[in-house]
């Protein structure tokens, strides 16, 4: 068990990361790269010194107890929060530092916050296809090739969260976890290399969490996942490596049975 990375290059892979990486293309190294960032606030320090890295095609799994900086950790991510000192790099050469949430966002990270955003008042494939409208991409194209390819995508997306037969329903009238899905599927539609959810499985039922857990490994490798959970069973479920955080800095890394064992893990986290 590795206690922390401590890389410095973002060039330099973690050999963590390449366990982790089974099975995929490993050609593209670190997705994401956080060195020494700091956030306090009123003096408080929510992330203390924080450096962590993603490979591309990971299914990364973040947990660790209340206040531990998780979903801080995810607002300097996405630009929300800006670091009071550190880098963050996705990729090799974007510095995310350097730019606000809109254009984080069209970088290529998606984020999901735990309550669903979804439109109630509109159908699955109304929601979907609203999402898809930031898609600049898809404007430049001629009307009618337009239409045929967003129907298409929008198909597709509803196979992968497995709302087809929903399609025309309103959202408004899904269950929490068929919310949770097209939400999920929203973020989608704009394709993101980098996806960050924030307690996804929380309110789910059993069936739909492990649902979750099969949805979330097959977006993975193709896309890289971060993902802050409570549940330590489907963590367990889904993680190749599990990062703990502790007052804002990482306690533990490494394969899901190592940090179970790990004697500070359950001192501060599992054992309470
Ligand atoms: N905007 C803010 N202003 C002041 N304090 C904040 C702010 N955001 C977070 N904090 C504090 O920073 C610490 C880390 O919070 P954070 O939400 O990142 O924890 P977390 O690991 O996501 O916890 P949880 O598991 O409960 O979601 C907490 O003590 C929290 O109160
Ligand atoms: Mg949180």
């Amino acid at each position: 068990m590795q206690e922390t990375l401590g890389i410095k290059d973002p060039i330099r892979k973690s050999t963590l990361g390449s366990v982790a990486r089974r099975g995929v293309d490993t050609s593209h190294g670190p997705i994401l790269y956080l060195d020494d960032i700091s956030v306090s606030f009123d003096g408080f320090k929510a992330l203390d010194a924080l450096s962590l890295t993603v490979d591309a095609g990971e299914l990364r799994c973040i947990i660790g107890p209340n206040g531990a900086g998780k979903t801080t950790m995810m607002d300097v991510i996405t630009g929300k929060t800006k670091p009071d000192s550190g880098t963050v790099f996705f990729g090799q050469t974007i510095d995310l530092s350097r730019m606000n949430e809109p254009q984080i966002a069209s970088a290529g990270i998606g984020r999901k916050f735990q309550k669903p955003t979804v439109f109630e008042n509109h159908t699955v494939f109304e929601n979907l296809e609203l999402a898809m409208q930031y898609d600049k991409r898809v404007w430049v194209s001629l009307f009618a090739k337009r239409k045929r390819s967003q129907i298409k995508k929008i198909t597709e997306t509803m196979e992968i969260i497995d709302l087809v037969n929903q399609a025309g329903r309103l959202a408004g009238l899904l269950s929490h976890g068929q919310k949770q899905w097209l939400e999920i599927g929203m973020l989608l539609m704009q394709e993101p290399k980098l996806l960050l959810l924030d307690e996804p499985v929380a309110g789910m039922t059993d069936d739909e969490t492990a649902k979750t857990a099969k949805l979330f490994k097959s977006l993975a490798g193709e896309r890289s996942l971060v993902v802050v959970e409570h549940d330590m069973e489907f963590v367990a479920e889904i993680a190749s490596t599990v990062t703990v955080l502790h007052e804002g800095a990482v306690l533990a890394e490494g394969r899901m049975e190592d940090v179970q064992s790990n004697d500070r893990v359950i001192e501060v986290y599992l054992g309470r």
